[in-house]
């Protein structure tokens, strides 16, 4: 049973915005260190690299301007995205330039709005724009004075003296609550701040920027010694990480790559959800379509087949309904159906989804786009 003063305590904003500090402060920590641990993200040829996504972002964001003038240098946007994510995550979690942090937070999640959930329909089912209004409610709540390290504390943080501006967090609870007033009175003086506010916060914005780094340049430490996620790790799961039992290899087919072939998945990844999506790389020679969302299906007779996901009605990103074993376009309900060629089976789209030629390379288990085929 919580007590009237103990709900009261909970209700002060910097208490009732912890859950929200520690929850956005550890995702966005491991988003950074997620993206630096997996080799796939920074490399520009890799289907589901930053720079592959970007490309699939331009053609819907409103930000395809900016987006096209960035796509040369990903990987340096791609490692600052990762090391930003990371500072924002820690001065989140220890109040460290807690506001700075914050902002950081609020501007990331509004350029990802802009970018990566622009064309999620309906916007609430993204997840930037909720990530972007909780940052900007950190912001104006601030961190409070209770679980922000002393020395950290900005001087705007500090316990306010009796009578000081009422138009502070403190100053307003010290208003309401007399008897709390009185016991913070009895406190020591706060400290003598010799550096300015804003000296404080460039001292502190640098120090976190210094230990997003050092954070940060232990992940290729890490990848050295195989710890790896995203499309790394998965090649890893596959056999493609490490050496596989020391018995006498089973006889495989000859490989049927095919020159100019392009790897996008593999039979295994396929056939355990009954599709897969990719992006076709940015660099994928016509008639392919570079950047585009892509997805392969297994077809009940247990071959596969692979379609633009590109919705033909307003360019939306197709899904697949493993229940149902359908495409669907969860924009404005378009259905297609991948046993017969993505043929339009409801929906305002007015024709099938494009198909993409692939090859599937038995020896290898992998499924490549074909730009011949
Ligand atoms: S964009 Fe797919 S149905 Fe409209």
């Amino acid at each position: 049973v919580i007590s009237r003063s103990q709900l009261r305590r909970l209700a002060t904003p910097a208490t009732a915005l912890l859950p929200i500090r520690i929850f956005f402060g550890a995702t966005f920590l491991w988003a950074g260190i997620d993206k630096l641990l997996d080799p796939a993200f920074l490399d520009p040829a890799a289907p589901t690299s930053l720079h592959a996504q970007l490309v699939a972002f331009s053609r819907v964001s409103p930000l395809s301007g900016l987006i096209g003038l960035v796509l040369p240098i990903t990987p340096v946007i791609g490692a600052l995205i990762a090391v930003g994510e990371i500072g924002i995550g820690i001065g989140a979690l220890s109040g460290l330039a807690f506001r700075v942090a914050a902002a950081g937070g609020a501007a990331l999640s509004a350029l990802l709005w802009l970018t990566a959930s622009w064309g999620t329909h309906p916007y609430y089912l993204g997840a930037d724009l909720p990530y972007a209004i909780g940052w900007i409610a950190l912001l104006i709540g601030g961190p409070g004075d209770r679980y922000v390290p002393s020395r950290w504390r900005m001087p705007e943080t500090a316990p306010a003296e009796p009578g000081a501006a009422a138009n502070t967090t403190h100053g307003r609870r010290g208003g309401r609550d007399g008897g709390r007033r009185r016991d913070r009175g009895r406190r020591p003086p706060p400290r003598v701040e010799a550096a300015s506010p804003e000296r404080r916060l460039v001292l502190q914005a640098a120090t976190l920027a210094a230990i997003s780094a050092v954070v940060a340049s232990l992940a290729p430490m890490l990848r050295a010694w195989g710890v790896v996620t995203g499309e790394g790790a998965r090649a890893h799961d596959l056999g493609g990480g490490s050496p596989g039992p020391t018995t006498a290899p089973a006889t495989r087919p000859p490989s049927t790559i095919p020159p100019g072939a392009i790897a996008v998945s593999t039979v295994a990844a396929v056939s355990s959800r009954g599709s897969a999506s990719f992006t076709v790389p940015f660099n994928a020679p016509a008639p392919l379509p570079a950047g585009d969302p892509g997805v392969i299906v297994q077809l009940a007779d247990g071959s596969f087949v692979a379609f633009d996901a590109v919705c033909t009605h307003a360019g939306c990103t197709v899904e697949w309904d493993r229940r149902d074993r359908l495409l669907f376009c969860p924009c404005h309900d378009a259905i297609f159906d991948a046993e017969h060629g993505a043929a339009v089976l409801d929906g305002p789209a007015p024709t099938p989804l494009a198909s993409l030629p692939i090859v599937v390379d038995e020896a290898s288990g992998r499924i490549l786009l074909n730009p011949a085929g």
